[in-house]
């Protein structure tokens, strides 16, 4: 397989069992980078009202919208401070968001 071939495979994935691996570290990341400000769960009570909650995100981008999700994590966040996140970082989010999204039935 080609080196273009073999990224545009990649870029299909995540495959199911993948995607739930990559959601259990953005649960991770998200508890600790982003609970101090967002609801990253709904076990959490607390958090800065101007910040909507993960779910409320999962909501908002859709099941089409995690590309652009992940643009913009990728971009430094205009009210919240630039957090340098990897693509890897970026991808375990998208996953967890994703997944608070497909558990909330919408
Ligand atoms: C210091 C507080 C703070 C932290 C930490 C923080 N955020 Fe935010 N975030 C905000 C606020 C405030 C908003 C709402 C204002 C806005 O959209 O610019 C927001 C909005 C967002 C949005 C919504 C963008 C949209 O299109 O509506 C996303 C996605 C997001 N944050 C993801 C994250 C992730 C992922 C983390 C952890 C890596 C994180 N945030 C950490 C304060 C924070």
């Amino acid at each position: 397989m080609s080196r273009a071939l073999l990224a545009a495979a990649f870029a299909l994935l995540p495959l199911p069992a993948l995607a739930a691996g990559y959601a259990e570290e953005g649960d991770v990341i998200a508890h600790q980078w982003c609970a101090e400000c967002h609801v990253v769960d709904d076990a959490q009570t607390s958090a800065d009202a101007a910040a909507p909650s993960f779910q409320a995100i999962a909501k908002k981008y859709g099941e089409d919208g995690m590309g652009a999700l992940a643009a913009f994590l990728a971009d430094p966040h205009p009210v919240m401070p630039d957090m340098s996140l990897t693509r890897q970082e970026i991808r375990d989010l998208t996953a967890y968001i994703s997944s608070l999204r497909a558990k909330s039935g919408g």
